[in-house]
């Protein structure tokens, strides 16, 4: 099968390098001439928009998928009205932008923090009056990896805050001090069939993901699952999906939602029955969805800005580092080392996970107890 995607970072690589397993070709529509998964299959490189690059991926491809979600939604229309495209550019419509997703998360019934729609420095002012500080200001789109926020810890912040992000329509939200930030992804299959992988337990720094830990028999389990379901089901939902959660006491509440793979379930490579990247190719092919069953304790850590010795990762049992062929830069993700709880002696990763985190340069998760 063919299978044609939109975008060509290391979601689309490793979509391809788990697709060799199904027989199936990629195809890449990407604007960049050194996208990453381009080396996995065909790269159409040409602008989202261009009318002619839209046709031939329609006419290739048997079936089309997207890997980002800042794409035009009338590029995905164009082609979704040729070809079947999962999941579907409604979705993309409502997770693209933060203030309809929010929306969406009161009309399932979904806990979110407290937020407001802003579109003027007054409306700003009043907002994080009635929603109370910290909270944070941002961007309903084009945000990722923090990008386009920005924290607001006293009022003196606001005209700052809106003097960067307020040309564009935004939204302002409620700070949390939440105890964990966890994710959940699922699959759903063309029959509403749906698999749920175990809980990622989330680390980030400045915005961006450093570390996730998959949590086997997490007690908020079955409740992130319920929320997930949800959502799938209320889009008749095709593929994978993740949501994020922040946990406060006992209540789980969303923060976004993701309708493709996501780096926090990087670690299912290794320590899945079925990765999030095969999964999602069954789903959005028309196949019976893998299991996602997890037996032992996997975790994953972002490399970021640069690459660490390989041998020191090679020393390290239960290690698999994944490349994306990317040039080294600040705050770029580069690759990611798995780790897995079997070395042999003991299924405790605790002290792998330490020099790992110590390798990826991050000292103060390093110093920490997982
Ligand atoms: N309302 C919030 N309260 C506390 N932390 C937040 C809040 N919103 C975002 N964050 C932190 O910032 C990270 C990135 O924000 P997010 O809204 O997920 O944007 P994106 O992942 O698209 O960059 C989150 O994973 C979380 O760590
Ligand atoms: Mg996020």
């Amino acid at each position: 099968m063919n299978i044609g995607v939109f975008g060509g970072g290391q979601l689309a690589r490793m979509l391809a390098q788990a697709g060799r397993k199904l027989e199936l070709d990629f195809m890449f529509f990407s604007p960049y001439s050194d996208s990453c998964a381009a080396p996995f299959g065909d790269h159409l490189c040409a602008p989202f928009d261009d009318p002619l690059a839209l046709q031939r991926l329609a006419e290739w491809a048997d079936v089309a998928t997207y890997e980002f979600e800042n794409i035009p939604l009338a590029s995905l229309e164009s082609v979704e009205q040729r070809v079947p495209l999962h999941p579907s550019s409604t979705v993309l419509a409502v997770a693209r932008d933060r203030l309809l997703e929010k929306r969406r998360f009161d009309f399932l019934g979904i806990p979110t923090p407290r937020y407001a729609p802003v579109e003027t420095l007054t409306e700003l002012t009043n907002a994080a009056k009635d929603i109370g500080l910290p909270a944070i200001l941002k961007t309903r789109t084009q945000g990722y990896d923090g990008k386009g926020q920005a924290v607001l810890r006293e009022e003196s912040d606001l005209a700052e805050a809106w003097e960067r992000l307020g040309k564009f329509p935004c939204i302002v939200e409620s700070r949390i001090a939440f105890d964990r930030e966890i994710s959940i992804i699922g699959a759903r299959d063309q029959k509403g069939e749906m698999v749920f992988y175990p809980i990622s337990e989330n680390h980030h720094r400045d915005g961006i993901l450093r570390l996730s830990i998959n949590r086997l028999n997490d007690p908020f389990q079955d409740r992130a699952n319920a929320k997930l379901k949800k959502i799938m089901e209320d889009f008749n939902y095709v593929g994978v999906m993740a949501l994020e959660l922040f946990q406060v006491n006992d209540q789980l509440m969303a923060n976004e939602f993701a309708p493709r793979v996501h780096n926090s379930g990087h670690w299912t490579i290794e320590g899945a029955s079925t990765s999030q990247f095969e999964n999602h190719l069954r789903a959005i092919c028309g196949f019976p969805l893998g299991k996602t069953t997890s037996t032992e304790s996997a975790a994953m850590v972002n490399l970021i800005g640069s690459l660490p010795d390989e041998n020191r990762i090679r020393e390290i049992p239960g290690a698999t580092s994944h490349y994306y062929g990317k040039a080294e830069r600040p705050g770029r993700k580069l690759g990611h080392i798995t780790l897995i709880g079997k070395d042999g002696s003991s299924d405790k990763i605790e002290q792998r996970l330490t020099a790992l985190l110590q390798l990826a340069d991050e000292p103060e998760l390093a110093s920490r107890n997982f």
